[in-house]
């Protein structure tokens, strides 16, 4: 893995190149940095996700999980659901060892893993009932036409759903946020991974700070809208450092 404090800082360079990058070195430990890096909370900010899915009536047969990973939401979706799962992802290492944690949990038969860019899918319009999303528009270069090529794989009347991370919006917690994320998570990282990890820990938080200035959540909402998303609801978790977004669809 190229560092991270020198792939954030390059010039040079696709977010698809700086993304596979990252994740390419971050594979086989990433489950237990996505706790970490969650402050444990990523189990609870993905169970109420796959809640908008696992609620629908009628039940989804077919679901795709775009930058699926190592699959965390896809077995979750699959434990929540009777659906077929298609989860996609960029980067190979993810998703090898995302198979490995399939077929140990022999759930081969129901989740099927590919390699593909969310900017633009290899599924023909209207395929699939529901569709979820894990931190990934931080990682594309054009949020809005990312979240239009999520919908147009999605049938009408079908729920898409995501989780991202986010920053606090009460101004206690803001600060808390930004003493943790500048400090503890760097430290937590080190700890735990190494110099890797640290590297990794610090770039997260003003990566995060720096999507939501150019973004605010309202325009993120106005951008799920404009891809013919209705009833956008979001829920803000753990004193609002994840953020779970859900809408439907517009049918006709
Ligand atoms: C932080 S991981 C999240 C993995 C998984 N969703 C989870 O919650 O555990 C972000 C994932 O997004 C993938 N990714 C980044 N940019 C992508 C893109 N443009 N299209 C598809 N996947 C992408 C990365 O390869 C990585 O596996």
């Amino acid at each position: 893995m190229r560092s991270v404090a020198r792939s954030a800082a390059a010039p040079a360079g696709t977010p698809n190149d700086f993304a596979r990058d990252l994740f390419d070195g971050l594979a086989d430990r990433y489950d237990l940095l996505a706790e970490v890096l969650s402050f444990g909370q990523n189990h609870r900010w993905r169970a109420a996700m796959v809640d908008a899915v696992a609620t629908m009536q009628p039940p989804p047969r077919r679901v795709l999980d775009v930058a699926t990973g190592t699959g965390g939401v896809a077995l979750m979706l699959s434990e929540r659901t009777a659906a077929s799962i298609v989860g996609v992802d960029l980067t190979e290492q993810m998703l090898r060892r995302g198979r490995k944690r399939i077929i140990q949990r022999s759930k081969d038969d129901r989740i099927r893993l590919v390699v593909g860019r969310g900017e633009q899918l290899p599924f023909a319009d209207g395929t699939f009932d529901a569709l979820t999303f894990t931190y990934l528009l931080r990682y594309v270069a054009d949020p809005a036409a990312t979240i239009r090529e999520l919908a147009r794989v999605v049938r009408p009347g079908g729920q898409v759903a995501n989780l991202e991370f986010a920053v606090p919006t009460n101004l206690a917690w803001r600060t808390a946020w930004i003493g943790y994320t500048r400090t503890v998570l760097p430290l937590a990282g080190l700890l735990t991974g190494g110099r890797e990890w640290y590297e990794v820990g610090r770039f997260l938080g003003p990566s995060i700070s720096a999507f939501y200035q150019r973004y605010p959540v309202w325009s993120l909402q106005d951008m799920w809208r404009a891809a013919g998303l209705e009833a956008v609801t979001s829920r803000p978790m753990s004193l609002g450092g994840g953020l779970v977004t859900w809408a439907r669809k517009v049918d006709g």
